[in-house]
């Protein structure tokens, strides 16, 4: 199969060209580099190109025909959504616009879809199931809703086949230590609380202890990157062998406190994280963790790399990679402190 993958050149679209490359299928990055890494495109064919532009998408789908489209490239920084609506908006919706109409012109019908558990906003019942009402609390979950609501509009028309994954909280590596993830800024746990580990970039930041959970700290549901491919894979193979559009949480039904993943980060690495605490962040709900039946029942997921051990430990090994050069520096400067 030929699968356009747009935004194949960042954290989850990477992993999942990596998959899609390993059992001989054939991945064709589009990517504007906005977020994304020339360094992650090592599988498939690149296309430079914007979703708001639809020329580009045009040009990918006329010279690449392929037989199935894989969205990731969209804003995804919650706090930037509050302050740059319209581009959450252009991007995130106006760009999957874009997008349906140049596969409608060019036949190609089916779709699987990055959404996210932030289209829930604030859960009435964890583990939440697909049937939890969607009521985001943020403009980041109210464009990845807006999309899923077009989606499914499209789909009962007959113009369509789509898969909604909605994601729990991505995390860790490939294993060999070759893609990760690497935002700018980074807002997210484990990177954050790994560089403070390393002794780069001072203390982490630890945001709320005072929420209604075990230890007063947020309780998430961390999924590892090479599963939330392999649940890509599973999905795009359900909508070509034609058993139907759908939405479908994917997590581990898990959760740990962000204190619990701090220990999980001692306990892999060997390094405390130094860390100091912080009021709430605004709109991080208190407990959000999936209920995994659906995907189970209908794709036959489950997780098999999303233990946290392992997920940190991946997670590390790619990180010490990456700050290869600042690891080395503070190294030779403690030698020449004992000097
Ligand atoms: N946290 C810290 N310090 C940090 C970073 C995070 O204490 O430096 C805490 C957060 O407050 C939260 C937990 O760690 O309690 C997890 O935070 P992340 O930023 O790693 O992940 P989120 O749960 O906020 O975000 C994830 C996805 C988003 C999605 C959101 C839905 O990454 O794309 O879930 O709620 F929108």
């Amino acid at each position: 199969m030929r699968v356009l993958v747009v935004g194949g050149a960042g954290y989850i679209g990477s992993h999942v060209c990596r998959a899609l490359a390993a059992r001989g299928d054939e991945p064709i990055v589009f990517d504007n580099f906005c977020s994304g890494h020339r360094h992650a495109v090592k599988w498939g064919e690149l296309v430079e190109g914007d979703i708001r532009n639809p020329a580009d998408i045009a040009r990918a789908l006329s010279v690449h025909s392929p037989d199935a489209v894989m969205h990731f490239a969209a804003n995804i920084e919650v706090g930037s959504g509050e302050t740059q609506p319209l581009d959450f908006w252009d991007n995130n919706v106006g760009g999957v616009i874009n997008l349906l109409k140049e596969m409608q012109a060019a036949n190609c019908r089916t779709l699987v879809f990055s959404s996210t558990c932030a289209t829930y906003g604030i859960p009435e019942t964890v583990p939440m199931t697909e049937d939890e009402p969607q009521a985001p609390i943020n403009v980041y979950g109210r464009t990845k809703l807006a999309v899923e609501t077009m989606l499914s509009d499209l789909a009962r028309c007959g113009h369509i086949d789509y898969a909604a994954l909605r994601y729990f909280n991505a995390c860790g590596a490939s294993p060999d230590g070759d893609i990760g993830e690497e935002h700018d800024p980074e807002t997210h746990l484990i990177p954050n609380a790994l560089k403070a580990a390393a002794g780069l970039g001072g203390k982490m930041k630890l945001f709320g202890t005072d929420y209604p959970t075990r230890d007063g700290t947020c309780i998430r549901d961390y999924i590892h990157v090479v599963d939330l491919a392999d649940v890509h894979l599973r999905a795009l193979d359900h909508l070509i062998a034609g058993r139907g559009s759908f939405a479908c949480n994917v997590g581990t039904g898990d959760g740990f406190t962000v204190r619990e993943v701090l220990d999980a980060i001692a306990r892999v690495t060997g390094r405390p994280v130094p860390f100091e605490e912080h009021p709430r962040r605004a709109g991080d709900p208190p407990v959000l963790s999936a209920n995994t039946a659906r995907a189970k029942s209908l794709l036959g997921f489950e997780p098999q790399h999303s233990s946290i051990d392992e997920i940190v430990a991946d997670a590390w090994r790619f990180h010490q990679k990456v700050w290869a050069a600042e690891l080395a520096e503070l190294a030779n400067q403690e030698q020449m402190e004992i000097a």
